[in-house]
C-alpha cells in the first residue's frame, strides 16, 4: 500500500492505475480514526474497483470555531493497518497546506442544502465538506467514491454537488454499520464515557422504534417525530438537536413518509454530538 502526502502524487497514481484498460479507481474519503464503518466502505470499494485510495484528512474548514477540530482523534498507524487489511491500495494523507495552499480562497457552497439538518446547527459545516470533497474528487480522478448513509445529509449534499459541477465520479452509498448494541459507529463515540455510551443508545433505540412504527403502517411525519421526541424525553441527559422527517434529495420536511424518506436525529450526549438515521 502506497502512502501519498500530496494531491499531485495521488493524481499521478490514479492516472497510472487507469492506464491499464478496464482498471477502475475507487476513493474513500475519511477523517481517519477508522472503525468498522469506514472499513465497510473500503471493502465495498475493493470489491468493485481494482485500485482503492483512502484519504485521511481532518478537514479544518468543516469544524466550527468552538468544535472539536484540535481534539478530533488521530490514529495514523492503526488507520493504515485497517485500510490495508480492508483492501486499500493507497493512502492520501496530506498536510493542511496541500489541500488549502497559502491564500486559498475558493469554496464550494451548495445553496439551500447547506442550511438544512446538520448545516442548520453547524453553520459553515457543509461548505467545508463540499469544498474538501470537491478537492478530493478533483485530485483523485476516481471512477467511484464511497460514502456512508450514516451521514445522510452529507450524502444529499455531495450528490447535488457532483451533479451540479458535472464531476464524473459515481457516488456509491453504503449502509450504516452498528455495534452489537445497535449504536451507529462513529469516530466521536471515543469521546463518550461508559455512562454516556449507555445514554447514547437512545438514538438507535428511537430509530428502531420509528422503523417499527412505519412497518406497522404509520406514515404521518408529525406522529413519527412526536414519538421520537417522547423517547428522548425519557432520558433528560440526552439533548435533542434535531428530529427530522425529510425528502432525502432535497432535505425538505415532508408531511407524509413514503419509500425513500429520510428520518434523521441528532443529539448531544454530554458535549458529544451524535447522529443517526433510517431511510424508510
Ligand atoms: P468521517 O466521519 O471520517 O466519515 C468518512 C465516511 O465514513 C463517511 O462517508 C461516513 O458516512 C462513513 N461512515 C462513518 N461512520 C459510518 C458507519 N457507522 N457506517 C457506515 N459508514 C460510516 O464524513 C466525513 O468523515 C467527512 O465529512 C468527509 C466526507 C471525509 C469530508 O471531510
Amino acid at each position: 500500500m502506497q502512502i501519498f502526502r500530496t494531491a499531485v502524487e495521488l493524481r499521478r497514481w490514479s492516472r497510472n492505475a487507469r492506464l491499464e484498460s478496464g482498471n477502475i479507481v475507487g476513493l474513500v474519503p475519511t477523517m481517519g480514526a477508522l472503525h468498522a464503518g469506514h472499513a465497510s466502505l473500503i471493502r465495498a470499494a475493493a470489491s468493485s474497483c481494482n485500485h482503492v485510495a483512502v484519504s485521511i484528512f481532518v478537514n479544518p474548514t468543516q469544524f466550527g470555531p468552538k468544535e472539536d477540530y484540535a481534539r478530533y482523534p488521530r490514529a495514523f498507524d492503526s488507520d493504515c493497518a485497517l485500510a490495508a487489511t480492508s483492501g486499500a491500495t493507497a493512502i492520501y494523507a496530506p498536510a493542511v497546506e496541500d489541500l488549502y495552499p497559502p491564500g486559498a480562497s475558493t469554496f464550494v457552497d451548495v445553496e439551500q442544502l447547506s442550511n438544512r439538518l446538520d448545516g442548520l446547527s453547524r453553520p459553515g459545516h457543509f461548505r467545508g465538506v463540499a469544498t474538501v470533497v470537491t478537492k478530493l474528487l478533483i485530485a483523485a480522478e476516481a471512477d467511484r467514491a464511497y460514502f456512508g448513509q450514516k451521514d445522510a445529509a452529507q450524502v444529499s449534499l455531495i450528490r447535488r454537488m457532483v451533479t451540479d459541477l458535472r464531476i464524473g465520479t459515481e457516488i456509491v452509498v453504503c449502509p450504516i454499520v452498528r455495534d452489537a448494541h445497535g449504536m451507529a459507529l462513529s469516530s466521536r463515540n471515543a469521546y463518550l464515557n461508559p455512562a454516556e455510551r449507555a445514554q447514547a443508545l437512545l438514538l438507535s433505540r428511537a430509530i428502531r422504534q420509528i422503523e417499527s412504527l412505519v412497518s406497522s403502517g404509520e406514515r404521518d411525519a408529525n406522529a413519527l417525530i412526536n414519538t421520537a421526541r417522547d423517547i428522548f424525553q425519557s432520558e433528560p441527559a440526552v439533548r435533542i438537536d434535531y428530529i427530522e422527517c425529510v425528502n432525502w434529495s432535497t432535505l425538505e420536511p415532508v408531511k407524509v413518509a413514503t419509500s425513500g424518506t429520510l428520518f434523521a436525529v441528532a443529539a448531544y450526549v454530554g458535549t458529544t454530538r451524535l447522529i443517526d438515521n433510517t431511510i424508510l
